[in-house]
Order: C-alpha cells, then structure tokens, then sequence
C-alpha cells in the first residue's frame, strides 16, 4: 500500500482485501475511479463499498491490463483509522498496563482522543500512521510512549498561556522523532547515545518531516533528539525558571530526555544479566539522568518534573508488580485476577475452577461491565457475570496513593 498526499493506492487486488482487514471490514474501502472490464462494462462503481464478491470480480479483471487502485480518503474510511489509532494508544494508557506514560497522562489528566484526532486531521500524519499500523512496524509503541510522556511532561511544566496548540504539537513530534527509522525491525540499535553507533538518524529524521505538510517548527523539536549536548550546564533547578527562548524549545528538551529516558530503560533491562543480582533499574534511572542534567545536558527545572513523577510512578510500579505476583499465586497459573484495575480490591477466578482450594464459593462476585479498566496487563477481558471470590484477595496490597 502507498500511503501519500490526498490517495491511498494498493498495487494488488490482494493488499485492497489486507487494508479492509485492518480497517475492520471491506465496507470502509470504496475506490476513488471505476473499474471497467475489457467491453468498458463497469465491474465496480467509484464511492462503493466493496464486498467479497466484488472483490472476486477484481481479482479476476487483475488478470488482465492493468487498472487503478486508489482508494477514496471519505469519511468513513478516516472515522475508521481514527477509531483504530484511539484503541492502539488507549491500550497504552489504561492504568492497568502499570506504565510511565499512563501513570502521567492520567496525574495531568490530558484529552488524547483530542490529540489523536487533532494529528489525523494533517494528512501526513495520517498517511505516517495509517502506514505504521498497516505494516506493523515494532517501533509504534515507542512512539507512542515518547509522545505521551512528552505530552505528560509538558503540562507539568504549566506555562502561563500555553495552548492546546503546544500539546498537538508536542504530540505530533513525538510520534514523528524517528521517522527516518520507523522502517527497521531492529530500530532500537539506532537510538545509542554512546558509541560508535550511528545517530544521526535524529537530524535525517528531521529532514524527512520538513518536507512534509506540518507546522514549520516540528522538524526543530526533533532535529537533536538522540544526542547529549552541554547546552544547559546555566540553569537552576528551580521549576519557575524560564530557561527556553519559546514552547518549541522546551518541546524539543522534554523530547531528548523522554528519548534518553527510553534509552536507559532500555539499556538497563536488555543489558541485565539474569544471574546478577537484581539491580534497581529505577534508582539506576533516576541517578543517570540527575547526573546528566548536573552535567549540563539537561535542563535542570525538567528533570525536577521528571523526578518528582517517576519517584510516585515506582510506587505506582512496585504496587502493579506486587499485584501481578498475588495473581501468580494460583494453584492452576493463570485463573485469578486482582479486581478491578489498577485499585485492586478482590482477586476473582475468571475460569470458574470448581476444585480450586482457593475458590469463596460463598463470596461470589457480580462483574456488571467490562469497560476499560477490567484489563489485566496481560490484555485479559473478563466478561460481564458472576465469579468466585478467591482466597488470595487478603493477599491484596494497599495502593500506594489516589490516581
Ligand atoms: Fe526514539
Ligand atoms: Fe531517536
């Protein structure tokens, strides 16, 4: 499929049936010309849905001259990436997923299905997205957390006279910051900050966007986002200091250090080895980006920011941990579940195991809906009904604060 300017185009009749899969139904896909067969009968009408019969009768005409296939970018078919693009970052911010960017979005409590919407009103990015998504590239969820941490990080930082238009377009850029990359199932290697490794996939990233229809400072929020620059060894680390010249400037900070905060995450977790000692990958994160930010390559009232929300997100994280282990207490693996999430109040027994000896068969418990927060992190939804009661719910931690 290519996605570009004003057109969606399919090379085969087979990839039409692939986009209508991923849209959720061959209904969201018309064709923007007809397609005629060799008496110029029109097979399918232009502005269509198409059908599995009708797409029976194009893999047939495929066989002989070719014919195009542009799809028409109406309504229906946008309403239907917009839903998919809302759902794939909705996972990621459900509490329940125990994650950073979550844990922000919902502390500064930011509108993303407006965000969302908002970026694929620009075609670009909504031909950027829609390619992502269909290709299944393995580095949309780290543009996902890049842009919904740097969003989480920029309304903490509460400018007077900041507008809705800043947090779009942090969020843009954040979904942008490794364009020239996006392309590469091994992605991660590109993002170093030490080394030999290539980075320059920052500024080539940059070049790509500029050449795309998008607010003319996007390209400079994410032109030296993997690299470490002693620019800011001059700040305080008072929050009320205006150490930036204007928003993009401060976008394009929070953006390199959301960057080297994956980085170190990154780091730390590919790089342990099982047999040594736990370490605390927190602790560890925290001290090297205060390090850092002491050295100059940070501004220092942003890693206060950062600081302070990390430091609640551990506690946040160690709750999610002590949870998912309770859960992991039962005697047949994977039966009980802590509900709901992320305040857990019960552990339940979602498959109904009559000889467990955990089970309170006299505590049943009635799951009225199913919405949002049921998941587990590992995606289960429970259906609505009654469950049993397990005993591992006095194993139930307190949690740690109000979120
Ligand atoms: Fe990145
Ligand atoms: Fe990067």
């Amino acid at each position: 499929m290519i996605f570009e300017g004003e057109d969606i185009r399919a090379e085969r009749v087979a990839e039409l049936a692939q986009f209508g899969t991923f849209l959720g139904g061959l209904k969201f896909v018309c064709l923007k010309e007809p397609v005629v067969d060799d008496k110029k009968n029109i097979l399918v009408a232009a502005g269509r849905s198409l059908r599995e019969g009708i797409l029976n009768a194009l893999y047939e005409r495929e066989k002989g001259s070719p014919f195009n296939l542009t799809i028409e970018k109406n309504q229906q078919l946008k309403d239907a990436v917009q839903g998919k693009v809302i759902r794939e970052i909705e996972d990621r911010i459900s509490l329940s997923n125990f994650s950073f960017p979550a844990y922000m979005i919902h502390t500064r409590e930011v509108d993303v299905p407006r965000l969302v919407r908002g970026s694929l009103n620009n075609t670009a990015i909504f031909n950027y997205l829609c390619s992502l998504m269909y290709n299944n590239r393995p580095i949309l969820g780290h543009l996902i957390e890049v842009a919904l941490t740097s969003v989480g990080l920029l309304a903490d930082s509460m400018i007077p006279g900041m507008k809705s238009t800043d947090f779009l377009h942090v969020f843009m850029a954040g979904l942008m910051h490794d364009a020239h990359i996006v392309d590469l199932q091994d992605w991660f290697h590109k993002e170093n900050f030490e080394g030999d490794t290539d980075n320059g996939h920052d500024g080539a990233s940059a070049s790509k966007i500029s050449q795309w229809q998008i607010p003319e400072h996007l390209p400079d929020m994410i032109r030296d986002h993997n690299r470490l620059r002693k620019i800011y060894a001059h700040t305080t680390r008072s929050a009320k200091e205006r150490w930036y010249t204007d928003v993009s400037e401060l976008c394009g900070a929070i953006i390199n250090m959301v960057e080297y905060f994956t980085f170190l995450r990154r780091k730390l977790t590919t790089d342990r080895d099982d047999s040594e000692e736990k370490k605390d990958e927190f602790g560890e994160i925290l001290y090297q980006m205060s390090y850092q930010t002491e050295q100059g390559f940070f501004p220092k009232p942003l890693i206060v920011s950062f600081e302070r929300h990390f430091q609640k997100y551990e506690k946040f994280f160690r709750y999610g941990e002590n949870i998912a282990a309770i859960e992991a207490k039962c005697k047949f693996k994977h039966h009980a579940m802590a509900y709901p999430k992320p305040r857990s109040t019960q552990v339940l027994c979602k498959d109904h195991t009559q000889e467990c000896p955990f089970r309170l068969s006299s505590n049943p418990i009635n799951i009225i809906n199913t919405e949002n927060k049921v998941g587990s992190r590992f995606k289960t939804q429970l259906a609505p009904g009654w469950y049993d009661k397990c005993q591992l719910t006095d194993d139930l931690p307190t949690p740690p604060f109000t979120i």
